[in-house]
């Protein structure tokens, strides 16, 4: 009648996890019993004793489930005697199995099994005690257990509900114990999944166990949810996380993490690239923790994620908006909940973006009636919350008066943050740790902002930035581009940066929209010293489309010309508006240069982007000589920099000392033919071009015709663009002979946009026949056709240039006059 000694398992397991539990279970299938929603009530030794029977005859008890039954002491010392034959036992299912019993009659039944297992020798997989109500007694019940060799080999430990409370302490005092026991007895303690959600543990419990987790190292799961955990025992858990690289699914429903506690946990995420759950749903990590912990989710791959629950954290529209684009980058589909937060009135409107931006089936919304309406709303409860947590900051400001002043940073001194700076961690923690240190040491590690538009101001707003920096010490790449930087919130991120000495690339591009130009620098500037004295060797810098203007050539000059940038290989500065400033950069260039050689180091520049900056005539002699000395460039750009001829000469010539040139434009600039000449000289020597850019540089058809007589033997070259350069059609023609005939490969030379009037349809058909290697452009670009007129309005667009590129406006300011007037006719072949 009862089902006995079975070798199939019923799965009739009622909860969420039934898919875990499925799947686990088909490890177990090598033999037991199930007694599974029996509802028998055994009370004396005489109830047990069928049950017992069959037990001691079961040749292979593997499992053992007895959930859905109720046993009281006799009986369970029956079962216990029964289950000393059995040491093979791994699974013991015990869930829900004291129902109508006095706590008090549960730990002597606990222990009584328990101690016919040690006896026995039985080495446990697998312990279930959920939905036992046992209390902080309970605990007592399975302490000898936890701690025995019998908990060596335990991989499960399910307390769900059981009324912990105070329990949880002596829990995690067992598994800790179990871990150092193990050791000495030449063993690991290894568990992997631990589930304790409704039991009042509490900040103690949660601290208790995060320092036991912290040991343990194992861990793949810990769920937790509803246990009045706040802050500090928040703090506690997100600091053991990264201890547990394994982990695979973390739950922390419905306790209180607060901001901290979030941005705390975001500490620990990026280690966790194991991980398929993350459940914070009803945590109250609001606004700017979510913030950090989604910038983490964002930076790195995380291949295995599937769910991340942040429902319940009164999160404002803002928050969801500015991760919308990253997440559908994702690499892997994860859903991502949030519903029940405080859209409010934006609610649908966020609905439709999440629709345009196809994400509706990641992005769970909820139901509009359960949003709480704008996050302001709340501030009552929110304001109560935050100064709970400032409170506890003062706290600890006063324990450590290093620290005064900067409440964040005293909060998260308890976390051993910063013992993950390599040379910190390494003497200290285990071998497992410096291992991960040396590879920090290593391995990239970006952490990305990109094109959040996210509005820092105040050290606040920062704080999420900030703090993903201070969790990551390893980083090695930052990008803050298509955010706006106030001078506070930059102050808080040069802060954090001190402590990032890894940093190899900074991308801070469009960094200030809407700053005052005299902002700027300061931001810049206290940026840049703050990777100084972090000691760091950067790679690239990209600091374009900020407009700083001269005076934010100065806010860099320290650094360009400092040890850190020893290691420059890329520097960007396009659209900057450098102006004056641009001599103030290139000088620190040549000072960066001679500083090196003097200090036995060879700079390995290879990219400079500077167009769009006026750098002018002054600006392009500075550049000349640094790139002239430096000599290792691969990429010039300095289009549309007002350069006139002899700042196009004097460029040319540093650019002839750069042999491993491979790409170059200074297009938009007025060299006119002599500066056409010179680069001719100077690309004789760059064999390794791929493409050149002289567009709209007036180089006329004896600049052209020079450049394509050396061009045409360049090996490498892919494209070659002479486009607005005032070519006629004789020498067009002869160059585009020249051209398709010279080069037996594909690359490309455009000449469009010149004055090939009349000759134009005849010459696009010559080019067309002798295998489109010339590139004529439309009819309508040309000068001299019909419609020359809209070109000509074009060209008044770019007022300075056309004012100066008539030859006229040179005579002042140049040295040798001859041949720029004489006609282009003379130099035809
Ligand atoms: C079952 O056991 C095998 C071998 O020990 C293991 O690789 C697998 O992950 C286990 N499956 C489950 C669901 O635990
Ligand atoms: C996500 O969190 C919310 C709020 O705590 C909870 O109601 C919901 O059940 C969770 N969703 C899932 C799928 O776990
Ligand atoms: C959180 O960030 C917002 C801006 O994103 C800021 O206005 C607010 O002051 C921050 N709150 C806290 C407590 O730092
Ligand atoms: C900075 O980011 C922008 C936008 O993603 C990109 O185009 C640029 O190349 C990046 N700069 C560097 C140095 O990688
Ligand atoms: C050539 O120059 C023109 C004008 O500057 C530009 O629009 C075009 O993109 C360039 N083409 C190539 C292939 O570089
Ligand atoms: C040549 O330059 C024109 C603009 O000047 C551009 O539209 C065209 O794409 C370029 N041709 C090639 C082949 O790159
Ligand atoms: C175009 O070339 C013709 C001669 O071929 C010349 O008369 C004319 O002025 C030129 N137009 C422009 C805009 O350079």
């Amino acid at each position: 009648m009862l089902l006995l000694c079975s070798t199939a398992f019923p799965l009739v397991y009622d909860t969420a996890q039934a898919a875990n539990f499925a799947a686990a279970v088909m490890n177990r299938s090598s033999g037991g019993l199930s007694y599974l929603d029996k509802q028998f009530k055994l009370n004396s030794r005489a109830d047990a004793e069928s049950m017992a029977c069959e037990i001691e005859a079961c040749p292979l008890l593997s499992f053992l489930e007895l959930r859905g039954n109720t046993i009281g002491i006799e009986a369970g010392q029956r079962i216990a005697q029964a289950l000393e034959k059995h040491p093979e036992l791994k699974h013991a299912l015990w869930s829900d199995l004291f129902t109508g019993r006095l706590k008090t009659e549960i730990p002597p039944i606990l222990r009584a099994l328990s101690d016919s297992m040690m006896r026995a020798g039985t080495t446990l997989t697998e312990l279930d005690l959920s939905d036992n109500a046992f209390g902080p007694i309970g605990a007592e019940g399975i302490r000898d257990f936890l701690c025995s060799p019998s908990a060596f080999e335990l991989k499960t430990l399910r307390l769900n509900n059981n009324g912990l409370g105070a329990g949880g302490v002596i829990i995690a005092d067992c598994l800790l114990a179990a871990h150092a026991n193990a050791a000495t007895a030449g063993r690991r303690f290894a568990l992997k999944t631990f589930v304790a959600g409704r039991n009042r543990l509490e900040d103690p419990g949660a601290t208790a166990l995060a320092k036991a987790f912290k040991k343990i190292g194992t861990l793949e799961e810990i769920t937790i949810p509803q246990n009045g955990i706040r802050r500090a025992g928040i703090q506690a858990l997100a600091g053991c996380l990264r201890f547990n690289k394994a982990l695979r699914i973390i739950n922390f429903n419905d306790n209180t993490c607060t901001r901290n506690g979030a941005i705390a946990i975001s500490f620990s995420l990026g280690d966790l690239q194991q991980l398929e759950m993350l459940d914070l749903g009803d945590c109250l990590c609001r606004a700017n923790g979510t913030t950090a912990i989604l910038a983490v989710l964002v930076s790195k791959q995380f291949p295995q994620l599937k769910e991340v629950n942040l429902s319940g954290n009164e999160l404002p529209a803002a928050v969801v908006r500015s991760v919308l684009g990253a997440w559908s980058k994702r690499p892997t589909v994860t859903k991502l909940r949030l519903s029940n937060n405080g859209f409010g009135g934006e609610f649908v409107d966020l609905v439709e973006e999440i629709d345009a931006m196809q994400l509706a089936d990641v992005l769970d919304m909820g139901e509009m009636s359960d949003d709480e309406g704008t996050a302001s709303e709340e501030s009552g409860d929110e304001q109560e919350e935050e100064e709970e947590g400032e409170s506890t900051d003062e706290e600890e400001r006063r324990s450590n008066p290093d620290s005064a002043g900067d409440a964040l940073a005293a909060a998260f001194a308890g976390m051993g943050v910063q013992q993950l700076h390599p040379t910190a961690a390494a003497p200290a923690a285990d071998a497992a740790a410096s291992t991960h240190a040396a590879a920090a040491a290593t391995t990239p590690f970006e952490l990305s902002f990109l094109d959040q538009q996210q509005k820092w101001e105040s050290e606040a707003d920062a704080e999420s930035v900030a703090a993903a920096l201070e969790a990551h010490p390893e980083v090695t790449s930052f990008v803050l581009r298509g955010n706006t930087l106030g001078i506070d919130a930059g102050e808080r991120i040069a802060r954090a940066l001190e402590k990032c000495p890894l940093m190899k690339d900074c991308n801070w591009s469009d960094l200030f929209t809407g700053r005052l130009r005299s902002e700027i620098p300061i931001i810049v500037k206290r940026l840049c010293g703050a990777m100084m004295s972090a000691g760091v060797r950067l790679r690239s810098l990209d600091l374009s489309d900020n407009a700083f203007g001269p005076i934010g050539s100065e806010s860099i000059k320290e650094f360009l010309e400092s040890d850190s940038a020893f290691s420059l290989e890329e520097l960007r500065l396009n659209n900057c508006g450098l102006g004056a400033g641009a001599v103030v950069v290139a000088d620190s260039l040549s000072t960066l240069n001679a500083r090196a050689l003097a200090a036995g180091q060879k700079l390995n520049l290879r990219i400079i982007v500077a167009g769009r900056n006026r750098l002018e005539i002054p600006g392009a002699l500075a550049f000349a000589k640094a790139i002239g000395a430096i000599g290792t460039l691969e990429e010039l750009t300095v289009h549309q920099n007002g350069i006139h001829r002899p700042g196009m000469i004097g460029l040319a010539k540093g650019v002839a000392k750069n042999p491993h040139m491979k790409r170059l434009s200074v297009a938009d600039n007025v060299g006119g033919w002599e500066g056409a000449l010179e680069f001719a000289k100077a690309l004789s020597n760059l064999r390794e071009l791929e493409s050149a850019d002289f567009s709209d540089c007036l180089s006329k058809n004896k600049g052209c015709k020079a450049i394509v007589q050396v061009a045409v033997r360049l090996p490498m070259l892919q494209v070659l663009n002479l486009s607005g350069s005032e070519l006629t059609s004789p020498v067009a023609e002869n160059l585009v002979k020249a051209w398709s005939q010279g080069r037996r490969d594909k690359a490309i030379l455009n000449i469009s946009t010149n004055n090939l009037s009349d000759d134009f349809d005849r010459l696009r058909s010559l080019a067309a026949s002798l295998g489109r290697k010339v590139d004529l452009g439309e009819s309508d670009d040309d000068c001299g056709s019909l419609s020359g007129s809209e070109c000509e309005d074009g060209d008044e667009e770019g007022d300075d240039d056309v004012d100066t590129s008539d030859g006229e406006k040179y005579s002042d300011e140049s040295e040798d006059e001859d041949g720029y007037e004489e006609s282009d006719e003379e130099y035809e072949v």
